[in-house]
């Protein structure tokens, strides 16, 4: 699955949530669980100790069952068994399986099913025979259905003689099934099959087997039935046992109108008039039998598209499917993902097993894309592309997702992990896939510096959290595994897997992936057996499993810490962490089985030397190494391919920084970007004081590249939030200002030259506007005039920054220009610049009804929700609109998004976390005391950790800045 995409605000949407409340009492492992909870109740007393304000109660809201004394009384598990011990059946009878994980005496190997949804009555029939076998005599077996109403059901051997049923119970809380047989039993290793038929309705949230629709060029209103079974929804729409390691293989019938068509992951073998079935005059289509998969990896969908198509390589056919209206903007996904098909069939040495690959658009969609094998679904915006008037970062998005899904197609449907702990792994290696996928078809994209400002970053910043979690984390229920999709399981898997590549080489990683993908083919495996075939295929130069169990056992990262003496450099590690921890608060910090400790590969150059690359390891420990006498600072972590940071001691920051203002491109581009990543970082926590970031930004006058750009507008967009109610804040502004003039001149207004230029172009312009640079403001709103009043069209890349001036500099009547048009634009990307540009207005009227307005599904579509509120959020004006919004309508919200979705989580960091004085940070933890957040409490408790912490800083660094401020600005009169 892809995460959603909201511009600007990776950090804060791909915020995570491990939802480890929603402990269910069954759990085998429920004290792994709770250490982990426990650890979050310490941090929240380290907190309290530290700022002297009790936090306790917000930390501890009705459902949290550790105490937060730390010590769990050594009863309270047992006494909550015994207490549920019974779970009860829908009929009152117990139910006698009392697991949340199926039995694993019984193994699927095959399921025909028939479906027939109604698009008008939204009725759905269905009919499901699983083939089976079990391992071990039993007369019962289990299995999943959610919400399914079961009106027949039958069990035969294999020669069809038919066995009694005596009884099947539904369990709601685990969605199970439970179906025992009267008198005879299953015998070991027979051949069974339970045939089942049942009703529902298609459902109206964006998950199992559910309703979508469009409006037409002609504004005709058009409905198609699609799925989302990703990770444990597959049981909503059929009875299944619903694990990812119980692979079988699928047949699908799927009736339907005949002005619709239906898709599966197979093609289609055969259809027919099935007239006689409802006198209706219906089809129905047969597909092909499919390979052996996972249940969250079926998929089908009902709709009146059309498609564009093309060959890979090797004759697979490849097609995208689209509203007609849509369709051509489908073209620009078809060809690249042909081309991406055939690069991963080379990179992975494995051809694409299925007989055709289908991408569709679906216009309601919760995250921006899912990998269902042969039918990839996609949230519009990631797949559709209009070459002008798609812009070049929406541009790039489409490609990274559609690698992304591509990149599953090995790594995750041939091979899958055995269980939902192994997530990271496989997101991690598509979040990381995606970008070598990419980088192939556009190798002028540079994507591979762009992997740092998309993937390491922002983990590296969350995972500086006490807050924060290890990779591999053990769930269990359906709310954990959703919460797991988090922006540590994808960004920080995809960086420590970049991390692995550049000690590997990448001929030692593909040739263990293409081990890895035929030694398990059609079967599941775990993080351990990737690590085997690494070490393996490295002629045991590594002890992979050693390393890397480093890297996802115990959260957090290590800041390496350079200090020399003479010609010795010695360099420790420590855990780095944002919120500031002395050593008697430390202790009570959860433990790690690693103490905290990393095999670092450590890179470096010298400033003497930087063709020469060096490599030493830190085995845990730290180590000191040789450098010549006239060296005067070494760069460690060569273009930020290590997961970790480096704090150089103050003279060797001053000679970088000097070398940087002297002539900066003595450092590549994603060095670059890395010293002021690391800079602002090590100031964020405290350990490097605000003049050095501010001393290097000063080289920015002279910098043209993208990726730097942008890790220091991130970080200046960062301090502004912080710094917006200090006295500081509009010299601090007028600093931005500053350095943002000469890269102004140099991007210009003309909407051409390469990819990066292009991208640059735009944030530097959106930083213009935000900065309120009076020649952009001016040069915009004169665009947005000419649009308005004149009907002139702009070029995509300039849109979002003129639409922005226009509204931020503009009225009620520029507004609902803008409302108008993303009501009529059948453009998914237009709509979404405008959804952007809407919240940048000024005017609290014009903000607040924005925010109503998301309320209305017709008017915005719930997967835009977020959107809409990241944008007021982040909107100086609209910050505190967009926090009494939440709070109004919180449980409107609850009900619109359900209590396991990644959105509620994403609205409390996004409306939350910039905020930095007390106040506030007492509002927010009294709120939400008395509510209950569901699978958001890790969000909140981040979002509370970052509070906390920006109230720190801007104690600790407001006169620092200002001061600093005052004297350059002087200097630098103009
Ligand atoms: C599934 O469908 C195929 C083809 O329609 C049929 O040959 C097979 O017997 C069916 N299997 C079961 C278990 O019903
Ligand atoms: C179960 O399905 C019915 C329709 O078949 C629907 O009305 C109801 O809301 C669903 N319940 C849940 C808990 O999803
Ligand atoms: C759905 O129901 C409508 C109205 O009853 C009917 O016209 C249509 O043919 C049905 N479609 C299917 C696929 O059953």
């Amino acid at each position: 699955m892809s995460e959603q995409d909201v511009d600007d605000v990776a950090f804060l949407t791909g915020d995570s949530n491990t939802g480890l409340h929603k402990r269910s009492i069954y759990e085998h492992n429920g004290v792994a669980v709770c250490s982990q909870k426990r650890a979050l109740c310490i941090a929240t007393i380290v907190f309290a100790v530290l700022f002297a304000i009790s936090l306790i109660i917000a930390f501890a809201g009705p459902q949290n069952d550790c105490p937060c004394a730390g010590e769990k009384p050594a009863n309270l598990e047992a006494e909550e068994d015994k207490e549920s011990s019974k779970p009860l059946a829908t009929n009152g009878e117990v139910f006698p399986w009392n697991n949340v994980r199926l039995p694993t005496f019984a193994h699927p190997t095959r399921y025909n099913i028939t479906i027939h949804p109604n698009l008008t009555t939204l009725e759905i029939k269905g009919q499901v025979t699983i083939e089976f076998y079990v391992d071990k005599e039993t007369n019962f077996i289990v299995f999943h259905s959610k919400n399914l109403t079961i009106s027949e059901k039958m069990v035969q051997d294999r020669k069809g003689h038919r066995l009694k049923v005596a009884k099947l119970l539904e369990y709601p809380k685990h969605q199970q099934l439970y179906l025992e047989l009267e008198e005879s039993k299953f015998r070991k290793r027979g051949n069974y099959t339970v045939h089942l038929r049942f009703v529902s309705k298609l459902s109206s949230e964006l998950e199992g087997f559910y309703l979508s629709s469009y409006i037409t060029a002609d504004g005709e209103k058009r409905y198609l039935a699609t799925t989302h079974f990703e990770p444990t929804y597959a049981r909503s729409a059929f009875p299944c046992f619903d694990e990812p390691q119980f692979k079988a293989k699928f047949k699908m019938s799927i009736f339907r109108d005949r002005f619709h068509i239906a898709l599966c992951n197979m093609p289609v073998v055969n259809t027919e008039d099935a007239g006689f079935y409802m006198g209706t005059g219906l089809l129905r289509d047969d597909f092909q039998e499919s390979v052996e998969m996972s249940t969250y990896l079926v998929a089908f969908v009902v709709c009146d598209y059309e498609r564009v198509s093309e060959m890979t390589r090797r004759n697979v056919s490849v097609s995208v499917y689209a509203a007609k209206s849509m369709l051509p903007q489908a073209q620009y996904a078809v060809s690249i993902a042909a081309r991406i098909m055939d690069y991963f069939e080379l990179f992975f040495g494995v051809h694409y097993p299925l007989p055709k690959q289908d991408l569709i658009a679906i216009p309601d969609f919760a995250a921006g894309a899912m990998e269902n094998w042969g039918l990839i679904t996609y949230r519009e915006t990631s797949i559709l592309y209009d070459p002008v008037e798609t812009s070049t970062i929406a541009h790039q998005w489409i490609a990274i997702v559609i690698a992304h899904e591509l990149a599953h197609q090995w790594f995750g449907n041939l091979v899958t992990m055995k269980w939902w702990n192994d997530l990271w792994l496989n997101e991690g290696a598509a979040s990381f896939l995606e970008h070598k996928g990419v980088n192939h078809v556009s190798p002028q994209w540079g994507m591979m510096d762009q992997f740092i400002l998309e993937k390491t970053q922002p983990a590296l910043r969350l995972d500086a959290l006490v807050s924060s979690h290890p990779i591999s984390v053990p769930v269990k229920d359906p709310s954990e595994i959703e919460a797991i999709f988090d922006a540590i399981s994808y960004s920080k898997g995809a960086s420590i897997l970049y991390m692995l590549e550049s000690f590997l080489c990448e001929d030692v990683m593909k040739r263990g992936l293409n081990d890895y993908l035929n030694s398990h083919s059609y079967q599941n495996a775990d993080t351990n057996d990737l690590w085997a075939v690494f070490t393996k295929h490295s002629n045991h130069t590594f002890d992979v499993k050693a390393i890397m169990d480093t890297w996802t056992q115990q959260m957090g990262f290590p800041l390496i810490t350079i200090s020399r003496e003479g010609n010795i450099i010695t360099a420790t590690q420590k855990r780095l962490l944002l919120s500031p921890v002395d050593n008697e608060t430390e202790l009570l910090l959860p433990k790690s089985p690693f103490n905290y400790k990393w095999y670092v590969p450590l890179s470096y150059y010298t400033d003497k030397e930087p063709q020469n690359v060096h490599n030493v390891w830190m085995n845990m420990t730290d180590v000191t190494f040789e450098i010549p006498t006239d060296v005067e600072f070494i760069k460690g972590n060569i273009n930020q391919t290590g997961f970790y940071r480096v704090a150089y001691p103050e003279e060797m920051w001053t000679s970088i920084i000097s070398t940087l203002i002297n002539n900066h491109t003595k450092f590549s581009p994603a060095d670059r970007a890395n010293l002021i990543d690391d800079a602002f970082t090590l100031c964020k926590a405290g350990i490097l004081n605000a003049t050095i970031p501010l001393e290097l930004s000063v080289y920015l006058l002279n910098e043209r590249d993208f990726v730097p750009w942008s890790t220091a507008l991130e970080h200046f967009s960062s301090w502004a939030s912080k710094l917006s109610e200090s006295s500081g804040y509009k010299r601090y502004l007028k600093f931005i200002k500053r350095l943002i003039g000469p890269v102004i001149r140099y991007v210009n207004w003309k909407d051409d030259g390469p990819h990066l230029r292009k991208l640059l172009r735009s944030n530097i312009l959106h930083c213009g506007v935000w900065v309120n640079l009076e020649d952009v403001v001016k040069s915009a709103h004169d665009l947005f005039n000419d649009w308005m009043l004149k009907g002139k069209s702009i070029s995509s890349n300039l849109k979002e920054v003129v639409y922005s001036a226009g509204i931020k500099y503009g009225g009620e009547k520029e507004w609902n220009y803008c409302w108008e048009a993303y009501q009529k634009s059948q453009i998914p990307s237009e709509r979404r610049i405008l959804l952007n540009a809407l919240g940048q207005a000024t005017d609290p009227w014009l903000l607040q009804r924005y925010l109503l307005a998301s309320l209305d599904r017709d008017k915005v579509r719930p997967q835009d929700v977020e959107g809409v509120f990241a944008v007021v959020s982040r909107n100086q004006e609209g910050k505190l609109l967009a926090w009494r919004h939440l709070k109004a309508y919180w449980s409107k919200m609850q009900a619109m998004f359900g209590n396991g979705t990644f959105t509620l989580s994403g609205l409390i960091s996004i409306v939350t976390s910039d905020f930095s004085t007390e106040y506030d940070y007492q509002e927010v933890s009294e709120y939400f005391k008395n509510v209950d957040v569901g699978g958001s409490q890790r969000a909140l408790e981040q979002s509370l950790e970052t509070i906390k912490l920006n109230i720190h800083w801007v104690n600790e660094n407001v006169e620092t800045i200002n001061q600093w401020l005052i004297n350059y600005l002087n200097e630098h009169a103009s």
